[in-house]
């Protein structure tokens, strides 16, 4: 039976969590494999894990797999075709269904790029980070501008829907490089464009580099010039943020994405994958083992390599779903909010958010946070939330 706390949405991610180098900045759960990784032997665990989460969602109808990483461009194409028909054994597949890959913009990438086609993949994101070769270096990026253009090309001659990342509020960067490099990669996108600002995650080579005083960042206020800036510069492109770093044209948003921030439902499988699913009208949050050998080891032992199997509260739902959805500008919906919590959003508070010019209620009911509220995001949500 569907739970009642249900919206109908369920999406899948798939992690793949094998790079080919690390990346100075990246606090993702990936790994450099010193051997080559036997693709043969981990698809059996991701089978097996499938099975475990397919038994606890029957009924579901898949809207959006996601292979991200770690680096899914390194998967045999074979191996994605696997693991895809696994899913179709288990789950209804939606006619409209979004099956994404994330791929790093190499040469040797870019050359399977029709195997995955081939394999049943119909978009692909590609991590291409800047548009300069001098910041990819810094970044510790294997590929050069020349080779990130070429792979989007090739990308977008054969995937119908295509997006890629870049990363801005980088060391030394200037409002005008900024600017310069946005047009640029506004007149190469075709529907969908990730910009996230770098941030400094613990465990980093560029949080110990920051520490020592040898990573120049942005300062506060040139980083919410850069963010506004940005802004501007997308939604007069025809590419306004729907979410507070993804762009896209009307339609062409990420349905992957939006299945997290409108709290649908996910599975999350692979190394350190998380997930939220609704067994017996309770939400349950899960995620798996981090390191990729053990959590091999466990699921082909006992189904599943869960290190949290959480069950959360009506107030914990409700939070979660403020959290996630206020980052989108289609906003949250009240009514919601008091089915999962069991509670209404406190009025006077909202007013007075308002007041100060921070949310607003848009003519379809949804409360949503404004320009001037998005830079302040977790102080907004904290005050909803109370
Ligand atoms: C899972 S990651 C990487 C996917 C792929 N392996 C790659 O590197 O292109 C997805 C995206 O997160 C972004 N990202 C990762 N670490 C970041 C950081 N510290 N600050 C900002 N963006 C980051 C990058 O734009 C990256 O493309
Ligand atoms: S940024 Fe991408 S390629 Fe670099 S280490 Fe992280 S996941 Fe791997």
């Amino acid at each position: 039976m569907i739970s009642e706390r249900s919206n109908g949405l369920f999406g899948i991610y798939v992690h793949w969590p094998f790079c080919a180098a690390k990346c100075p900045y990246c606090d993702f759960n990936s790994h450099v494999a010193k051997t080559p990784v036997d693709q043969g032997e981990f698809v059996k665990a991701y089978i097996k894990e499938l099975a475990h989460f397919a038994a606890l969602t029957p009924g579901r109808n898949v809207q959006s797999i996601f292979f991200g990483g770690g680096t899914p461009s390194l998967m045999d194409a074979k191996t994605v075709e696997t693991i895809l028909e696994a899913i179709a054994n288990h789950w209804s597949i939606d006619p409209g269904v979004e099956i994404t890959l994330e791929a790093n913009p190499t040469s040797v990438e870019a050359a399977r790029f029709k195997d995955y086609k081939s394999a049943g993949i119909n978009r692909v994101s590609l991590g291409v980070q800047s548009l300069r070769d001098e910041p990819l270096a810094r970044l510790g990026r294997m590929h050069s501008v020349t080779e990130a253009k070429l792979a989007v090309g090739i990308a977008q001659s054969i995937f119908d829907r295509s997006s890629f990342d870049l990363i801005y509020a980088r060391p030394n960067q200037t409002l005008k490089e900024w600017e310069a490099e946005l047009n640029e990669a506004l007149l190469m996108a075709v529907g969908h464009l990730s910009l996230y600002q770098l941030t400094i995650e613990q465990g980093t080579r560029y949080f110990d580099l920051r520490a020592a005083g040898k990573l120049p960042m942005p300062d506060a206020d040139l980083s919410a010039d850069l963010y506004l800036m940005t802004q501007e510069i997308t939604a007069s492109a025809g590419m306004p943020a729907y979410e507070i770093s993804n762009h896209a044209r009307i339609g062409e948003e990420s349905r992957h994405n939006l299945i997290y921030w409108r709290y649908g439902e996910y599975i999350g499988v692979g190394p350190g994958a998380h997930g939220r699913l609704l067994i017996e009208d309770i939400r349950y949050a899960t995620s798996t083992h981090k390191q990729p050998k053990i959590w091999a080891e466990q699921v082909m032992k006992t189904g599943s390599a869960l290190v949290c199997n959480d069950k959360l509260t009506w107030e914990e739902e409700a939070d979660e779903y403020l959290l996630m959805g206020l980052r989108l500008r289609e906003g949250i919906s009240p009514s919601r909010f008091h089915q999962l919590s069991g509670r209404l959003l406190d009025k006077g508070q909202i007013g007075e958010l308002d007041r100060i010019g921070f949310v607003e209620t848009l003519p379809n009911g949804n409360l949503r946070v404004t320009d001037k509220g998005w830079p302040v995001l977790d102080a907004v949500v904290a005050d909803l939330a109370m």
